[in-house]
């Protein structure tokens, strides 16, 4: 079996709780027309999403993918009966009191007791929210962010209109503060986007010395914690993973994805500034909303318009049953994550067919295989990835500047200025205990990479 199915049970007590809050209209038909029909189409519904690589699986360890908690999928599919809408008040009036609860317990995850924010599609409007606000404040001023940032940074500011300056990274994968001092010291960067949680490797930015730059310089910040941001809760990280997650707070604006490390379906980012004034730049006028209540419509700090009031629903439902708070069930998924992500590292860098750059801060591996080459180790990484993907067990790849490897660019001759590299994301607390069976599946595939390679 797969699949949890338990939480069904659950649903059609709860949509008659929700039916009774309305027995005071007039009945309406209510049968679902052409039962059969429906049952024929979600049939081949299923059958067209079995062509998907099996992200709920413990031996999914590729990309950023895990499935929702149960009582997400199922608070989500309650809200869908009602559809809320939480652009306004007018659209969905419980679903945006449940949005702003769940929003400020994940500002207070920071320390914030303050806020404007609010919920949105992921982690990329989130951010192109942020930064549109940055660049209201520091007009035509240059967003600078590391060589590791996340992509869309870099689409952002074209969209949001902004120069943009990129940081190169040290050899674990962070931001240079060196390099960011230097660019500060030319007057043109209005905000520094510092990752808390890199997409690629998990790295995180030295947020103590950058919030030293800024008391310097005065530049406004935003951390990008998207994929990282809960990890905050967990108790497991490094003392220097930990100072930088103590000082998010300080940061003028904060990205994290319920819908990546949140156990949310997609999408549901969130975007957090710890000025509520800035609420403000967003000031506009709609002929259609705002009528039923003079309280705060999302709305009205938000730029998208229509947004699903069930991403509130679903979170604040998971919030409820596992609350935000160190020490707690929620909490201990993550460090299990994390314990996976460097047992992982250990067992790799033990072994001298790998290569393992640094230990993981958060849940993210990568590492290369050895080889004569830097051609040879990404033709043999693909064929692992290949390889491993054919026994069902799902890796990711990266491609990274040979710098994060001296060891393979010091044996090499060919010159290549990157490597492709293996890399995991162990995001479910099961991968912990799954690693006995993912190692040896790992090894059963550098053998079969191994053989296809041999003439
Ligand atoms: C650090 C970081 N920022 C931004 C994003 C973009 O988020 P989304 O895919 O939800 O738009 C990601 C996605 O992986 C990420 O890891």
């Amino acid at each position: 079996m797969q699949f949890e199915k338990e939480t069904l049970k659950i649903l059609p007590g709860a949509l008659r709780a929700l039916e009774e809050g309305f027995a005071a209209l007039p009945a309406i038909e209510t049968s679902a027309p052409g039962q059969e029909r429906m049952a024929e189409v979600m049939q081949q519904v299923a059958l067209r999403l079995r062509d998907n690589y099996p992200y709920f699986h413990p031996f999914y360890a590729g990309q950023m993918l895990k499935p929702p908690h149960p009582i997400a999928r199922a608070a989500y599919a309650l809200a869908t009966w009602i559809n809320p809408n939480n652009h306004a008040l007018d659209g969905g009036r419980a679903s945006s009191a449940m949005e702003k609860e769940a929003v400020a317990e994940i500002a207070g995850m920071f320390g914030w007791q303050t806020h404007v924010g609010h919920l949105s599609s992921g982690g990329t409007m989130a951010n192109l929210e942020a930064l549109w606000v940055a660049g209201q404040l520091h007009p035509g001023k240059k967003i600078a962010a590391s060589a590791q940032a996340h992509y869309t940074h870099r689409r952002i500011r074209r969209v949001v209109g902004l120069p943009f300056a990129e940081l190169p990274c040290d050899p674990r994968g962070r931001m240079e503060t060196q390099a960011l001092a230097e660019r500060l010291a030319r007057g043109d960067i209005g905000c520094v986007v510092a990752t808390v949680g890199t997409t690629g490797m998990g790295s995180i930015d030295p947020l103590p010395e950058i919030l030293r730059l800024r008391t310097q310089y005065g530049f406004r910040l935003h951390v990008d914690a998207a994929y990282g941001g809960y990890f905050t809760l967990a108790g497991n990280l490094t003392a220097e993973t930990r100072a930088a997650y103590d000082r998010i707070g300080q940061a003028d604006s904060i990205v994290v994805d319920p819908h990546k490390h949140g156990l949310q379906p997609y999408g549901c980012g969130c975007v957090l500034f710890r000025d509520p004034s800035v609420g403000a730049l967003y000031k506009h006028d709609s002929p259609y909303t705002y009528f039923t209540s003079k309280d705060l419509h999302l709305g009205e700090i938000s730029l998208e318009c229509s947004r699903p009031g069930a991403s509130a629903v679903a979170l604040w439902a998971t919030q409820k049953l596992l609350p935000l708070t160190r020490g707690g069930e929620f909490a201990a998924g993550l460090e299990a994550c994390r314990e996976a992500a460097i047992s992982l590292a250990e067992r790799l860098a033990a072994d001298s067919r790998w290569l393992v750059p640094f230990p993981p801060e958060l849940d993210i591996v990568v590492w290369a295989p050895r080889a004569a080459t830097v051609r040879g180790a990404s033709e043999l990484a693909q064929r692992i990835f290949t390889a491993a993907a054919k026994r069902s067990l799902h890796l990711a790849l990266i491609r990274l500047p040979i710098g994060y490897f001296p060891a393979l660019a010091a044996d090499s001759t060919d010159h290549q200025e990157t490597v492709l590299c293996l890399r995991s994301v162990l995001m479910k607390p099961e991968h912990r205990e799954w690693l006995n069976r993912i190692l040896p599946t790992l090894d059963a595939a550098y053998r079969d990479a191994m053989e296809e390679s041999e003439p």
